[in-house]
């Protein structure tokens, strides 16, 4: 899960990482407000996950509370990389002397923390790592070692900072670590970092994103969340792993990897009908109960881009006899929620009792077919119809 700005910046407090005084708007009023309590200059700040907000006009500098009102009410319609500002955060305004670059990250291809640094922040880091890669120290960091003030130090003296300001940035360095690693994070990054006029050291901006498979180790407050897409919040609440994409084509399979190679049979397929795609992921995993296939059948028909769906079940541990009942009592479930064509193909363990099940059913919307190429021909050529 990525954090809003506002929520890294409250996480930053409290670990003690110097941050500046914030506070959350809804209305241009709230905004005024808050500018009030603030006092003297404020930046209005639009509440997104995505970074350039700056660029895309979402941060504006207020003199008085009127001024912070009537930069709330523009960035309060904005729209940043296609999504909508619902919230700003007025945060107390910085004398900046200078911008620097700070992060650390998993570094999942070479199983470390990686620390990247630069005296060069404020602009985007994709443009300084393509431009100036020099300027851009990457430090690999050992998770059972972590850092220190010693390591710290090094790493911002890599990262161009003169000694004195490495001295400075040091201890902020081992509390960002600090936050990453007991907050279970696999980003934490500051942009900019900033040395102010009166020569403190602040964090200006702030994202986080956390590891959800780490979530059962934190007791957090309820904590404000992106609007899931309607299916996919559907599909969370019966457990399922589903990510909506643009095709005609619904998809379900038992295991990621199987139906990572269905996707790309049907995109094959959807190539010799008129174009048609995948409309989405669906892993049912293992268990492929008639709830859990009933819960699954009834997302991918509840996408009205879906013209007709392709289920592609390897009988494992759960045989295709258990799978074939699974959608024979997911149809009489759904009953004339079902208004799709069903290619399915099964294989594997007890096959030929799954396909007599499915036979015997004789359900007007299926189709069973043999072998996963056949079936995704099948399924590209019905929702092309
Ligand atoms: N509290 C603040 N006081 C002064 N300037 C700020 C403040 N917050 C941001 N800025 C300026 O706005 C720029 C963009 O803000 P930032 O929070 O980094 O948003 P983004 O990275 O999404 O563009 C910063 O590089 C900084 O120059
Ligand atoms: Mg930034």
């Amino acid at each position: 899960m990525d954090l809003f700005e506002y929520q890294a910046r409250d996480l930053f407090e409290s670990y003690g990482v110097p941050v500046l005084q914030g506070i959350i708007a809804d209305t241009p009023e709230e905004a005024a407000a808050a500018a009030a309590k603030i006092g003297g200059t404020v930046v209005v700040k639009a509440q997104v996950k995505a970074g350039g907000r700056g660029k895309a006009g979402g941060v504006k500098l207020a003199h008085t509370p009127e001024e912070a009102a009537t930069a709330a009410e523009a960035i309060l319609q904005l729209t940043i990389k296609g999504l909508k500002v619902k919230r700003v955060m007025v945060a107390q305004g910085a004398a900046i002397d200078k911008e620097y670059y700070f992060s650390v990250l998993l570094d999942r291809s070479n199983r470390t923390f990686l620390y990247l640094c630069s005296v060069e922040g404020g602009m985007e880091i994709e443009q300084l790592a393509e431009e100036r890669p020099d300027a851009l120290a990457k430090i690999a960091v050992d998770a059972l070692r972590g850092i220190d003030l010693a390591k710290a130090t090094e790493i911002a003296l890599a990262g161009g900072f003169d000694a004195e300001i490495a001295a400075k940035v040091a201890p902020v360095f081992v509390k960002l670590y600090e936050v990453f690693v007991k907050e279970d994070a696999t980003l934490v990054e500051v942009n900019p970092l900033i040395l102010s006029k009166s020569g403190e050291i602040i964090a200006l901006d702030g994202k986080v994103s956390l590891d959800d498979n780490a979530e059962f180790r934190h007791e957090r407050a309820e904590m404000e969340r992106d609007e899931l897409d309607p299916l996919e919040a559907k599909a969370k609440e019966s457990d399922l792993n589903y990510v909506k994409l643009d095709g005609e084509v619904g998809i379900i399979g038992n295991g990621a990897g199987l139906v990572m190679s269905t996707l790309d049979v049907v995109a094959y397929a959807g190539e010799r009908h008129g174009g048609v795609k995948p409309a989405n992921f669906l892993d049912i995993g293992g268990g492929a109960s008639a709830e859990v296939m009933a819960a699954g059948l009834d997302v991918i028909l509840g996408d009205p881009q879906v013209k007709s769906v392709f289920v592609n079940v390897f009988g494992g541990i759960t045989a295709c006899d258990a799978v074939a009942n699974g959608i024979v009592g997911a149809l009489a479930k759904l009953g004339s929620a079902a208004t799709k064509p069903l290619v399915v193909r099964l294989d594997g363990n007890n096959v030929l009792e799954g396909r007599k099940i499915l036979a015997d059913a004789n359900h007007p919307l299926v189709t069973v077919v043999d072998t996963m190429d056949e079936a995704a021909d099948k399924a590209a050529e019905l929702a092309n119809k």
